[in-house]
């Protein structure tokens, strides 16, 4: 037998967490094994509040690169590791900082809002980051006639217009996972199981979100599931968030919204699922790979975030 298949991985990462002062932090669109490994489980919000208040010497991110990044950016003296650096995010690369510096300097006089699924050099560019739990929010809390870009994505920026009727400029990104679902497939579910609700992620293009019975971040959806009287969802999201569902409601149904090519399997995304047990052993052990930000794209990027995570905060979110 290979050594490989010796080791039993939750013990060993387990002890090692114990042993280093570590903690994992994981997003709801990891495995399940993984968000049952998990010191802490959230969406972005939670993830980056969690990150901001740990003790602990090491965190390990079992999520995708902006999120690490936006760890060690909130706590520079830890250790922040990522099992795989190929974890990246299809919108935080539709977002260029070069292409960016271009659309602020085209649209002058604007309050830069960025989605917290973006480079840390893209957050070093902005006013104030926010997430999709509490973006409406923030963007309501300043003064009315506020003129705005949001950016990087196109449909959260849309709905987050539609919200608050403020002047936003949306840059035009997009998520490979939350644009692909599909109408026509929900809607064939939604025959088959009348009573069904469809519950959707703000990052989903507008003819889903029409047809949604509630729209939320991650957490936001989890919530609705725990707290609704209904017995069937259709789940508008990447599906890792269903593993929560039925854990905290068993008895439910969860329906997984289809993509609209039924043979790319990309209503999962890919880059989340690039994080898996053995890489996290791996990671724990050898303590990398690791993240480091420029000093100063960190420095900048710091002020946005914790604004966000000052508003939030003052509005109980
Ligand atoms: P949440 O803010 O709901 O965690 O979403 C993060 C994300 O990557 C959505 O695709
Ligand atoms: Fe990025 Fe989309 Fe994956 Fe979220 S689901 S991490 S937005 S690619």
């Amino acid at each position: 037998m290979s050594e490989t298949r010796q080791i039993d991985y939750v013990s060993e990462i387990e002890r090692m967490k114990a042993e280093k002062n570590a903690v994992i932090l994981a997003h709801y669109y990891q495995t399940g094994d993984i968000q049952d490994i998990a010191d802490f489980i959230g969406d972005s919000l939670a993830l980056s509040q969690k990150a901001a208040s740990t003790r602990a010497d090491i965190i390990l991110f079992a999520g995708v690169r902006f999120m690490a990044e936006t760890a060690k950016i909130l706590t520079p003296d830890k250790k922040v590791l990522l099992p795989d650096m190929n974890a990246g995010c299809s919108l935080a690369d539709s977002c260029k900082a070069s292409d960016f510096i271009k659309f602020i300097k085209d649209n002058p006089g604007r309050t830069v809002i960025s989605y917290v699924n973006t480079t840390a050099e893209i957050k070093a560019l902005s006013d104030i980051i926010c997430t999709s739990s509490n973006a409406v929010k923030i963007i309501e809390s300043l003064p009315e006639d506020e003129k705005i870009i949001f950016a990087p994505d196109r449909n959260l920026g849309n709905y987050i217009l539609n919200e608050t009727g403020r002047d936003i400029v949306i840059w035009p990104g997009s998520c490979h996972v939350h644009e692909e679902f599909s109408l026509e497939a929900i809607l064939v579910f939604k025959k088959e199981y009348p009573e069904a609700k469809i519950i959707v992620h703000p990052e989903c293009e507008l003819p889903v979100r029409m047809v949604a019975d509630f729209i939320g971040s991650t957490s936001a959806l989890l919530k609705f599931t725990q707290k609704d009287d209904g017995k069937i969802y259709i789940v508008a999201t990447e599906a890792g968030i269903i593993h929560q569902m039925k854990r905290s409601s068993p008895y439910k149904t969860y329906i997984p919204a289809p993509p609209k090519d039924s043979t790319c399997g990309c209503s999962e995304c890919s880059f989340m699922k690039l994080i898996t047990m053995v890489k996290i052993y791996n990671c724990l052990k050898n303590e990398k790979p690791e993240i480091f930000v420029d000093k100063d794209i960190l420095e900048k990027a710091q002020k946005p975030i914790i604004k966000m995570m000052e508003i939030s905060e003052k509005l109980g979110l």
